[in-house]
């Protein structure tokens, strides 16, 4: 399985896309598992997504957790029932995180079939595209809080598998994406404290998004400088001030991703900023092919 973290915006499902895409040219059969955020239908069997051996799952929290509730209970018509009462809905809005274990429970079950039975192995890959808010820690936490309030009893063996399941390096890999800006970096960093103190692992990859081109060299720069001692054109002004605050731009993201690497223990990967509005399947297809093979290799 692989974990994909990182706040909301900084190109999560972007990465979680054309990881399994690049996965999925190695000839991997890659399920990419969500908690409903893109507009697909939302259940508990994950669908072909039109492209060859992916396939997405948009995880219905209810519907999982009455699967896992009937699974535990063993009746599906008492779990249904139970699902449905005033009592259980309270305790669903009140318990911390039982949607997001329910998430992860999901993806472990679909990442183990594969360990159980090759013949009906469906996929080699799991690709979590991890919790909607904070960093998608949150999510990760919940196994442990279970196996806790729990104590005894089928909840707290399975919370506790999943929990097993999540610090074993063999099982998955954890990738972080965040952006080259000072804030998200400092985040990234924290992240990966965070994971080394709650599953004693540290990140796998830390993947940089959005990565500026180099459209200048220094000699360049230089260039631009003596030429702007002469008198010019405002148009000529004009382009001499935006080519300075590319060049800043992308001087200041450089600082960035080198604070990363001075301060991490993981692997850094960047990727480039490719233009456009909403990226569709062709641009996650390019940005699949400029993955370095440590980002598929994950897990
Ligand atoms: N490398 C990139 N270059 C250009 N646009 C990108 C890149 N990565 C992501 N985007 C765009 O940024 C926005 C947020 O990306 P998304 O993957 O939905 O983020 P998240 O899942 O973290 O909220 C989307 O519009 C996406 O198309
Ligand atoms: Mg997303």
């Amino acid at each position: 399985m692989i974990y994909i973290t990182g706040k909301g915006g900084v190109g999560r499902s972007t990465v979680a896309t054309a990881v399994a895409m690049a996965a999925g040219r190695a000839g991997k059969r890659v399920v990419i598992v969500e908690v409903g955020s893109r507009d697909r239908t939302p259940g508990t069997t994950p669908e072909p997504s039109g492209i060859d051996n992916l396939w997405t799952l948009t995880i219905d929290p209810q519907k999982a957790l009455e699967e896992w509730l009937s699974a535990l209970i063993g009746s599906q018509t008492l779990a249904g029932m139970l699902s449905k009462s005033n009592t259980f809905a309270y305790f669903v809005a009140a318990a911390p995180g039982v949607r997001e274990l329910v998430t992860l429970t999901k993806a472990w079950e679909l990442s183990r079939q594969k360990a159980r039975d090759q013949s009906t192995a469906p996929f080699d890959l799991v690709i979590v595209d991890g919790g909607a808010s904070g960093h998608g820690l949150g999510m990760l936490r919940t196994p442990q809080t279970y196996a806790e309030i729990a104590r005894i009893g089928p909840i707290s063996t399975q919370a506790t598998r999943v929990k097993e399941f999540l610090s074993d390096p063999e099982a998955i890999g954890y990738i972080a994406v965040t952006r080259p800006e000072e804030t998200p970096i400092s985040e990234t960093l924290e992240l990966e404290e965070a994971l080394l103190a709650q599953l004693g692992r540290a990140l796998d990859v830390i993947i940089v998004n959005g990565v500026l081109p180099r459209q200048m060299t220094r000699a360049d720069l230089h260039a631009i400088e003596e030429a702007s001692a002469a008198p010019l054109s405002a148009d000529a002004r004009a382009a001499i001030a935006t080519a300075r605050t590319k060049a800043g731009w992308r001087q200041s993201q450089m600082a960035q991703i080198s604070r990363l690497r001075g301060a991490t223990k993981s692997s850094v990967a960047t990727l480039a900023f490719i233009g456009g509005t909403d990226l569709g399947l062709k641009e996650c297809g390019e940005l699949s092919l400029r993955l370095p093979a440590v980002v598929v290799g994950a897990k």
